[in-house]
This record gives structure tokens, C-alpha cells and sequence, in this order.
């Protein structure tokens, strides 16, 4: 492949890959069982990246690993309604068809995990996205470092990864203790520790004790998130819940502990009062599904949602995948949502979705959020004001209009 024999999109491909393997000091290459792919959306991709990946399928790049999409730049089915701009969906069309030759799955979404894309114990991928990367290491125990776009399209190419960082046993051992000493409910509980705890770890290993082994998917997923934003987190372990922390002794592995840090009720005051200081009173658009919701999150929003209506001056967007979509249509779940007011939106979020039109045409100036990762990003990247909060307050706010 690297002399050029299979033709350029596989030389290029492991000429990405080598440069890195020598960079890292890898000593071999080696197959991965899936890729997820990051520079799915056009925000990031931008017109070159998008030139790049039509030539590499135009030349008869096909991709050797499962390989599934990250969130595109907008609803590609629902896209006018919403409010997103053609140009931006029809640069989109050209990206997501350039994958889709190659062998991507179109699934656009930050949960392939929940579709399909569930790699075991121990397995090696190559994944992008900074939530479903700790995720995919830490709750699934599958192998990844964090890879980019065009890493990660060297992969799914190739079927390889250079061997270093997080594939290799040593590099997964804990080095921050966390103690939570406090009881965490729902995912702003687990919104705020991971927030918290990624301002601190940076890209460290962090090892919690203290979380209930009842802890669900969802709150997971989000702790992987917030941990992944306010920090570069990729890995980390909950002891008794996470398959490589059966003990603290597991998690660290002999390796030295770096740092002791306590979460209790305090620093998660601190951390919702950090996240959420808008002082303006409406509520603007409320988002909930950062990460992509699962079907089980959509049905709360529906249960919550029945026989209400979404503010005359407020926005609800639920973000899902089509698949979680097309579910939530069979058990009614959509119509409910639908029926007062509020819209499923597929394929993007407001992060990696091309929300400038979104924001001019609706006017907005404000996000209500109950996902710690949009409440981390939305100011910065739009200029906009953000509430955040538990699921219940966010809809609560969606059907008043303001945030209380
Ligand atoms: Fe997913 Fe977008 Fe949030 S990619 S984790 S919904 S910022």
C-alpha cells in the first residue's frame, strides 16, 4: 500500500499512518475491528477536507474497517424545515456520499454505540469524537487513541492503527483518584463531575469511586462527554462499573497516583453555577441530546412533553440518530413530542451542525441545555447565552418560555 500498488488513496492513507506510527515510536501497525469517523460534518470538514474525501472515493477508496459517521451539518432529511441553509446541506451531500462509496455507515451520529458499532473488551478501533472516544475506551474497554479526521480516514482505509498510547495495556492505568461523596442522579449530576474533574485531569486517566453500579448508559455517555470538554479526557475508569476497574488496585495497575481529588455537593454547586451563569430570562432554544439521546432519553422528553406545548417564545430540539428517530416514530414517542411543538432532529447537533442560518432565522440568543459539553461550547463558538440544567428544568423551561 505505502509503495503506491493499490493506488493512491491506500499510499496516502499509510503515509498518514507511518509518519504517525514513527512520531508515537510505534513499533508495528496493527487491524482495527471499527472506525467512527469524525470529520463527518462539512462545519469541520470544510470545502477542502470535503475535496480530499471525494477524491479518495473517486479513485477507488474502500474502506476496510466498519466505519460509522459522526454528526453532520445538518438534518439531511428535515434540513428546511429546521432551518439550515442549502448550501451548507448540499456541501454535506457531497461529503456524506464521498464516505458512503467507500463503505461509511451515513448513521451521522456521536452514539454509534448504540447502532451497531459496539467494539468488546479489549478490541483495537480507530474513533473520533471526543465523547464516544472516552466512552468507547472506558464503559466498552475497547482500544482507541483519539484519533482525527484524517487519521481516522487513514484507518478506515487501511484497516490499521499505529500500536501506541491508549492501545497499549500500560498507558490504560489510572492516575487520578476521584472520590464523589455525594449521591449522583441523572446526567446533570454526571454532566457536572465530569466537567469538573476534565478542568483538573486535563488529559490524564482519572479512576472515581463512589458512583453507584447502578449508574445507567445515559449518565455515562454524559460523564464521558463532560469530561471530554472541559478537559481532553479519553480514558477513564469507575471501580465496579467500568470492565478494566474491578478494584482501585485494577485501575491503577501499580502506577503511581498522581493526584487525590473529592467531589461532593460543593464542587457540583460550583460547577452548575460555573456552566450556568446567563442572566437573561428566556429560555431560546432548549436542546436536549449531547450526546445523541437514547431511545430510552427521547421517551422521557415525550412522558415529560404529553398534553404540554413548547413556548410561543422558546425551541425544542431533541437530537438523535435517524435509527433512535425511526424508533421513538413506531412507539409513538414522536408524535408526542411532535404534537407539542417540539421537533426530533437527526444527523447533527448544534456543535457540529451549521447552526448560522438556524441562529438568523430564529433569531436566537439563548440555549437551555441540560448537557454540559453544549453548555461548554455553545458560548464560545456562537456568541450565545446559555442555561443549564437537569432535563426536567430544561423542558420546564421550553413549555414557560423562560429559564426560573
Ligand atoms: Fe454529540 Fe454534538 Fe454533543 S457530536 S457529544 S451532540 S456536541
Amino acid at each position: 500500500m505505502l509503495e503506491g500498488k493499490r493506488g493512491y488513496p491506500y499510499q496516502k492513507a499509510m503515509e498518514i499512518l507511518v509518519r504517525v506510527g514513527e512520531i508515537y515510536g510505534a513499533s508495528r501497525l496493527i487491524p482495527v475491528a471499527s472506525v467512527h469517523m469524525p470529520g463527518s460534518s462539512v462545519v469541520v470538514a470544510g470545502e477542502a477536507g470535503t475535496r480530499f474525501v471525494e477524491r479518495m472515493a473517486r479513485e477507488g477508496g474502500k474502506f476496510a474497517a466498519f466505519t460509522t459517521l459522526n454528526p453532520a451539518a445538518g438534518d439531511l432529511d428535515n434540513w428546511q424545515a429546521l432551518g439550515f441553509l442549502e448550501e451548507d446541506i448540499a456541501l454535506q451531500s457531497h461529503l456524506t456520499n464521498a464516505y458512503k462509496v467507500m463503505g461509511g455507515v451515513p448513521c451521522h451520529t456521536c452514539t454509534p454505540y448504540l447502532l451497531g458499532n459496539i467494539p468488546r473488551l479489549g478490541e483495537h478501533v480507530a474513533w473520533g469524537e471526543s465523547s464516544a472516544i472516552a466512552f468507547v475506551n472506558s464503559v466498552l474497554g475497547a482500544r482507541t487513541n483519539r484519533e482525527g479526521g484524517p487519521t481516522a480516514l487513514a484507518a478506515a482505509l487501511a484497516g490499521r492503527v499505529p500500536l501506541y498510547g491508549y492501545h497499549l495495556a500500560e498507558n490504560r492505568r489510572g492516575q487520578i483518584l476521584v472520590r464523589v461523596q455525594t449521591r449522583l442522579a441523572g446526567v446533570l449530576d454526571y454532566g457536572c463531575l465530569g466537567y469538573y474533574v476534565g478542568t483538573i485531569a486535563q488529559d490524564r486517566v482519572p479512576v472515581f469511586t463512589g458512583i453507584e453500579p447502578s449508574c445507567t448508559l445515559e449518565e455515562l455517555k454524559t460523564l464521558a462527554a463532560a469530561l471530554a470538554s472541559s478537559g481532553a479526557v479519553a480514558l477513564f475508569h469507575v471501580v465496579g462499573v467500568t470492565p478494566e476497574a474491578a478494584t482501585v488496585e485494577q485501575a491503577f495497575g501499580g502506577r503511581e497516583v498522581e493526584d487525590v481529588l473529592d467531589f461532593g455537593a460543593r464542587e457540583a454547586a460550583q460547577t452548575r453555577a460555573r456552566l450556568n451563569k446567563s442572566g437573561v430570562r428566556e429560555a431560546g432554544l432548549v436542546v436536549i441530546g449531547c450526546p445523541h439521546c437514547s431511545l430510552k432519553e427521547v421517551a422521557e422528553v415525550a412522558s415529560f412533553m404529553a398534553g404540554k406545548k413548547v413556548s410561543g417564545n422558546a425551541g425544542l430540539w431533541v437530537l438523535t440518530s435517524v435509527a433512535v428517530k425511526r424508533l421513538a416514530e413506531r412507539c409513538g414517542y414522536a408524535e408526542i413530542i411532535e404534537a407539542a411543538g417540539g421537533h426530533i432532529v437527526c444527523d447533527t447537533c448544534t456543535v457540529l451542525g451549521a447552526m448560522k442560518g438556524v441562529i438568523e432565522r430564529q433569531g436566537l440568543t439563548v440555549i437551555s441545555t441540560n448537557s454540559a459539553k453544549l453548555a461548554h461550547y455553545v458560548p464560545g463558538q456562537y456568541g450565545l447565552e446559555v442555561h443549564y440544567g437537569s432535563t426536567a428544568q430544561c423542558l420546564a423551561a421550553a413549555v414557560k418560555g423562560v429559564w426560573d
